[in-house]
């Protein structure tokens, strides 16, 4: 049978300045497929945090296009936002709790677009945040949680609607080398159910010992686009 490597992420020729400032990121070609796990990495300030922005229009690029999962993100509207976010699941550096709301509150938020009956969101919920290690902690607050933990609740977030892709901006950045390898194995999990998966990190050791792509980011430059 041959198989055909189908894009899910296509940017091309793409640009972003912001105001007044030299370019973040100039002319980048990307293209990932459908179930890849790419690793991206390059130094502070090279345009890692940005590249993963315009993917979930949180930034939009200055030049070139950007289509993902079929939607071509130049032309999208502001009313068709949240059917690009429905698909893309993210994790980012300043991850955004509600501090007030319990860690199983926290998570169940982003299944009620769902219409999933009670029980199936309790089920749901319970598994992921045993998968990140917190479920002696599900009913505490957020806030009392520490910045790992709040951390790994983000990270419960974003993957419960299993969405088919996950951009990742250092999700691993404050914790330990433990609780690392627990999310990097969860990440592997997920793609190994066919999540694509964006994973942007300073840590080189999560990925010289693997078969994933690695992308480089040199100043705004995609630098090096081969098998890690
Ligand atoms: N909102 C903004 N306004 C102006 N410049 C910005 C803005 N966001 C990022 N930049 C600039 O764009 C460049 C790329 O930043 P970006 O956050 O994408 O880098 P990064 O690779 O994620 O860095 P880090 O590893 O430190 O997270 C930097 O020079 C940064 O100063
Ligand atoms: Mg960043």
């Amino acid at each position: 049978m041959i198989s055909i490597e189908q894009p899910i992420i296509q940017m091309q020729g793409v640009e972003k300045v912001y105001g007044g400032y030299s370019p973040a990121l100039k002319g980048v070609d990307l293209e990932i497929s459908k179930g890849e796990f790419v690793f991206l990495t390059g130094p502070s300030g090279s345009g890692k945090s940005t590249l993963l922005k315009l993917l979930f229009c949180a930034e939009r690029p200055t030049g070139g296009s950007i289509v993902v999962d079929d939607m071509d993100l130049s032309t999208l509207s502001g009313s068709q936002i949240p059917y690009l976010r429905r698909k893309v699941g993210v994790i980012f550096q300043d991850f955004k709790l509600l501090p007030n709301y319990t860690v199983f509150d926290n998570v169940a938020l982003s299944l009620e677009v769902l219409g999933l009956t009670r029980k199936q969101v309790e089920k749901r919920v319970t598994a992921i945040i045993e998968s990140v290690g917190l479920l002696e902690k599900i009913n505490r607050l957020a806030v009392q949680l520490s910045g790992g933990e709040q951390q790994r609740v983000a990270i419960a977030r974003a993957v419960v609607n299993r969405p088919p892709i996950i951009l990742a901006d250092e999700p691993t950045g404050n914790l330990d080398r433990a609780r690392t390898t627990e999310v990097v194995e969860l990440m592997n999990e997920l793609n190994a159910r066919g999540t694509t998966i964006i994973f942007a990190t300073h840590d080189e050791t999560l990925f010289t010992n693997t078969h994933r792509r690695v992308l480089t980011l040199r100043e705004g430059i995609l630098e090096r686009d081969q098998k890690g």
